[in-house]
C-alpha cells in the first residue's frame, strides 16, 4: 500500500466486493478514529442507499481510500457518510469525493441536496455551494448543522428539515 498514490477513482457500489471495500473504510474512519458505535453508525437505511467507493488505480489498484452514500428524501439527496482515510487526506480527495457524490444525484435528476455536517467542516461543505441552517445538534456524540444546497442558486429555506 502506498499512501502517496494519487491516482483515484470513484464508482458507484455495484458489487459486494466494493460493498465491502466502503463499509471497511467507514468502519476505519468512523468506528475506529471518531469512536461512533456500530449501531449509530450502520442504519436501517443502507439498503435504500446508493454507496460511493474510492479506491487506488495504478500499482496499488483496487486499496479502498474513501467512501460515502447518498440517501434520496423527497426532493433532496442527503450526503451521507463521507469519508476519507487518514493517509489520503489533505490532497482534494475529500472534495473530489463530494462532487462525485452531487454528480451521481444529479444524474437521478436531483438539484436539492442536504447533509448533517460535522461542525468544523462547516468551510469544507460551504466550498461546494452548502449553506448551514439552524442551530447545532449532536448526532453520534460529535457536533453537526443541517446545510443545504440548491442548484438553483435559491437561499434555502429554514424550514426545509428539522434535524
Ligand atoms: C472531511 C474529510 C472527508 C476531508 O477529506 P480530505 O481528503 O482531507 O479533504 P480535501 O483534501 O479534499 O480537503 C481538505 C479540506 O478539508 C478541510 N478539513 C479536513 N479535515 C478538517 C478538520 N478536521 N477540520 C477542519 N477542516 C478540515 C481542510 O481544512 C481543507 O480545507 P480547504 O478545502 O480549504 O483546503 C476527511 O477529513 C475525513 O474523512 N474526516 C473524517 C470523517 C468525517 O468527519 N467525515 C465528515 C462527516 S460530515
Amino acid at each position: 500500500m502506498n499512501p502517496v498514490e494519487t491516482d483515484i477513482r470513484f464508482k458507484i457500489v455495484t458489487t459486494l466486493d466494493e460493498l465491502i471495500k466502503a463499509y471497511l473504510v467507514r468502519a476505519i474512519v468512523f468506528l475506529e478514529e471518531q469512536k461512533v458505535s456500530y449501531a449509530e453508525e450502520v442504519d436501517e437505511h443502507e439498503y435504500a442507499c446508493v454507496h460511493i467507493l474510492g479506491e487506488t488505480g495504478g500499482r496499488t489498484a483496487g486499496e479502498p481510500i474513501a467512501a460515502g452514500r447518498i440517501r434520496f428524501l423527497g426532493d433532496y439527496a442527503k450526503l451521507e457518510r463521507i469519508c476519507v482515510r487518514q493517509a489520503w487526506r489533505g490532497r482534494a480527495q475529500g472534495h473530489r469525493l463530494v462532487d462525485f457524490m452531487l454528480d451521481v444525484a444529479r444524474q437521478r435528476g436531483f438539484k436539492k441536496f442536504k447533509m448533517h455536517a460535522q461542525a468544523h467542516l462547516v468551510h469544507f461543505y460551504s466550498c461546494h455551494g452548502f449553506q448551514p441552517i439552524g442551530d447545532l445538534f449532536d448526532e453520534a456524540g460529535i457536533p453537526h448543522i443541517l446545510m443545504v444546497k440548491k442548484d438553483d442558486g435559491v437561499t434555502p429555506s429554514p424550514l426545509v428539515e428539522k434535524p
